[in-house]
This record gives structure tokens, C-alpha cells and sequence, in this order.
């Protein structure tokens, strides 16, 4: 098969013939229909971690199952069968130690870390949900302790409304966790007030279904700590996701919290520098990939675990996803798309120019394509098949 393959020692990428994958126990093949792209795809091909002679780089995608290891025949699950549409993730070349690689024409992974798609869901647009999907979720659920429809939990604060506060409300991490703020919000009978910060370009999107924002202010707004402070009426924000986590975000974020209040980073202090260590709430941070069931060596012996019960929780969110091919719905909206022109051959010098450096520091990139704009409230897609 075709695959967009990562050369660690050289630092290079290209479209490469390599071996179709074979799924090992509990494993189906997809045939991969559309990826979309993640910053960690670039951050990884830049600075490789990935200790092989080669690596099959991407995180995300959409497509439909056509084979499953000996083991899952007659298995009733329709991840195992031939032709279901199905999405998921797999860890790309963002580790040292070997994993699966989703931007190629076939992926190996475990059916029950796949969701199959309602019928009115494109393959390009359920491949933007599932990373940042369950990233935002393993935040509000198991490390908050939020309840959703999927897991259990409760909430602590008396105060009336819950205020939750979502750092970038534009991102793919925010777009994802405005929508289960909601769910948790329904589970616990709770009132929230979601306040957010963006683009003022971005307010109008945000204020409308299913995102449903009470407050947003604009983050370029030296002030937009005191705006969020004051529009909680003095109690603080109770649960605050940072899904930029650079610099000066995570002390400003900080101010803003209820003194019982909790608050987590989606980047480490040395990628997202920023030192949180004197801070007086310290936040939670976790990788997506302990969802995974597979420990991420990072080298130089950092090594990430993998929880069994951060795997039991993916698996429970997957199957939450899947309800609504049941149901003929989507549970989560996916990301808006931006269809990008070309296959494996162009995320490289495009999709890849576009992600590079810290998030809040990208900048126009001068090209005169209109897939070439900068990225706002978005996910690069782009149609494999
Ligand atoms: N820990 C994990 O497991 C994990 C998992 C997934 C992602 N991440 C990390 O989370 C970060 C976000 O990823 P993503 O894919 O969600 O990002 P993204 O969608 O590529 O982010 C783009 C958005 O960032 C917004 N933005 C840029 N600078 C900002 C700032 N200073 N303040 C507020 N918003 C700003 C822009 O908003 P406007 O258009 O409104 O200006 C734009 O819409 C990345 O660093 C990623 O690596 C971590």
C-alpha cells in the first residue's frame, strides 16, 4: 500500500510502497477513506522521536472495515464486518517505541478503539472527531470527575450556576469540549454557564447550536481575564480547560478559578512553555494516548503508562459514539472540514506549513491559495480514497 512515510534520521517524509498491514488478535483493516491532520502529526515529523529506520506518520481517519484477525470471526459487532464505516486513531509516529501510522491506504487497529458512522456523516468529517474527541472527554470525565452519559461522576460545587470556562473556544480541542460541557451538564442536572475565548470572528459560530456559549470574550483582549471574572459574578470558573497551554495562557486561566476550582493543560511545560510549578491549583494534564492501551516511550526514558481503565474509558466513548449509528445521528459534531486539495503527497508541504510552532504563535505563511489561509475554528481533511 501506499503510506506517507516518516524517515527519522534524515527528518524527511515521503509517499512510500510499504507492507499492507496484518491485524493482530481483536485488530480489523480499514481501508482508510479520509485523515485529518493534528498539530502532534507536525510537532513529531519536525523533531522526531520515532527510533525506526521508518515510520507511517497520522493520528486520525475515517474509512471502512475489510478484514479482521481469524480471532473475530463470527463476532456479532459490526466493527468486525466487512463494508461498516467506521473512525478512530492510532498514534502515528508520536512515539519512540513502533505503533500504526493512519496516513496510508490501510490501518490496523483494535475494533472496539473504532465507532461506526451514522449514515449522514461523511468519511471526512468523522475523521476530525475522534482524537480530540476523546482528549477533551478523558479531561471532563475521568480527571475532573464530571458525569456524562458514558461514565460516572458527580459534581462538588454548590454554586448555582457550575462555571466552565474553555480556553480556545476555536480549537478542535474547544469545538469538542463545549459539546460534552453540554452532556455533562444534562447528566448532572446541574445549570453551567460556558464561557469561552476566540476570535470575535469566531462568536457568532460559537453562540449557536451545539455550542451554545453564554459568555465569550476575545483573547486577544489584554484584559479577558477580568471580563471572564466579571461575568461570573465573582465566584470564579469552577472547571477550565486550556486547550492552548502556552506561555502566559495557563496563569491567566489560572486567575480566573473559583479557589476550589480545577483547570487542565493540554501541553507539557517545556512544549508549551510555560512553568505552572508555583501555581496554587495545580492542573491536570494527560496524553490522549493512554487511551490506547499502549505505553508511549518519548525517549531519553520518559515513558507515558497506559492505564487499563484509561483504555476501558476510550472503549466506553467510542461505544457513546457509535450509539448514534443507531440512532441516525451524530453524538458529537465533528470539526468544521477544510477539504484539502491532493492526497498523502501534499500534507507535508501544506497542511504541515500550516501547523508549524506553538499554536498560538502561527502566523500567515504568505501563500495565495485559499486552502492555504490560517486555520480558525477548522480541521484539515483530506480524501484518501
Ligand atoms: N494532551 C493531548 O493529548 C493533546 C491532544 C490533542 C491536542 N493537544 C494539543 O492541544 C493544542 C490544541 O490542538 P487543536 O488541534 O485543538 O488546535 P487547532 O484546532 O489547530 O487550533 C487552532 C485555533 O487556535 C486558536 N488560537 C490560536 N492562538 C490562540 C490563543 N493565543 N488563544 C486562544 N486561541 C488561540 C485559533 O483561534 P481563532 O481562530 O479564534 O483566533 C484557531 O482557531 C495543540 O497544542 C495540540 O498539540 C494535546
Amino acid at each position: 500500500m501506499k503510506g506517507l512515510v516518516l524517515t527519522p534520521s534524515t527528518g524527511t517524509a515521503s509517499v512510500l510502497d510499504v507492507p499492507l498491514p496484518v491485524p493482530g488478535s481483536g485488530e480489523v483493516l480499514v481501508r482508510v477513506h479520509a485523515v485529518a491532520i493534528n498539530p502532534v502529526d507536525q510537532f513529531y515529523y519536525n523533531e522526531p522521536i520515532a527510533t525506526q529506520e521508518q515510520r507511517v506518520l497520522g493520528v486520525d481517519f475515517a474509512g471502512e472495515v475489510v478484514g479482521r484477525n481469524a480471532d473475530l470471526n463470527g463476532f456479532s459487532d459490526r466493527r468486525v464486518k466487512d463494508g461498516t464505516r467506521v473512525a478512530g486513531f492510532v498514534q502515528g509516529a508520536n512515539s519512540a517505541n513502533d505503533r500504526p501510522g493512519a496516513f496510508a491506504e490501510y490501518v490496523v487497529t483494535p475494533y472496539d478503539l473504532l465507532w461506526e458512522l451514522p449514515g449522514d456523516l461523511s468519511f471526512e468529517e468523522a475523521s476530525t472527531i475522534s482524537m480530540c474527541g476523546l482528549t477533551a472527554a478523558q479531561g471532563l470525565f475521568p480527571r475532573f470527575g464530571l458525569p456524562s452519559p458514558f461514565s460516572q461522576g458527580s459534581i462538588t460545587p454548590v454554586d448555582d450556576p457550575i462555571n466552565v470556562l474553555i480556553y480556545g473556544s476555536s480549537t478542535s480541542l474547544g469545538l469538542f469540549g463545549a459539546q460534552l460541557a453540554h452532556l455533562a451538564a444534562q447528566a448532572s442536572g446541574r445549570k453551567f454557564r460556558l464561557i469561552g475565548t476566540a476570535s470575535t470572528s469566531k462568536h457568532e459560530l460559537l453562540r449557536s447550536a451545539p455550542y451554545n456559549y453564554d459568555v465569550l470574550v476575545d483573547y486577544r483582549d489584554a484584559d479577558w481575564p477580568e471580563k471572564v471574572k466579571a461575568a461570573t459574578a465573582g465566584t470564579g470558573i469552577h472547571f477550565a480547560l486550556d486547550t492552548i497551554s502556552e506561555r502566559d495562557t495557563v496563569e491567566k486561566v489560572h486567575s480566573t478559578l473559583n479557589p476550589q476550582g480545577k483547570y487542565h493543560l493540554f501541553r507539557g511545560q517545556g512544549g508549551g512553555q510555560f512553568d505552572s510549578s508555583k501555581l496554587e491549583i495545580q492542573p491536570f494534564y494527560g496524553t490522549v494516548w493512554e487511551g490506547l492501551g499502549h505505553e508511549v516511550d518519548y525517549g531519553d526514558g520518559l515513558v507515558f503508562p497506559a492505564p487499563p481503565e484509561a483504555r476501558e474509558f476510550a472503549v466506553k466513548f467510542f461505544e457513546f459514539l457509535g450509539s448514534g449509528a443507531e440512532e441516525g445521528k451524530a453524538k458529537l459534531h465533528p470539526n468544521p472540514v477544510r477539504k484539502m486539495p491532493g492526497g498523502l503527497d501534499r500534507i507535508v508541504p501544506d497542511a504541515f506549513s500550516l501547523l508549524s510552532g506553538l499554536v498560538s504563535d502561527r502566523k500567515d505563511i504568505g501563500r495565495t491559495e485559499e486552502h492555504m489561509r490560517p486555520i480558525s475554528g477548522e480541521k484539515l481533511v483530506y480524501s484518501i480514497v
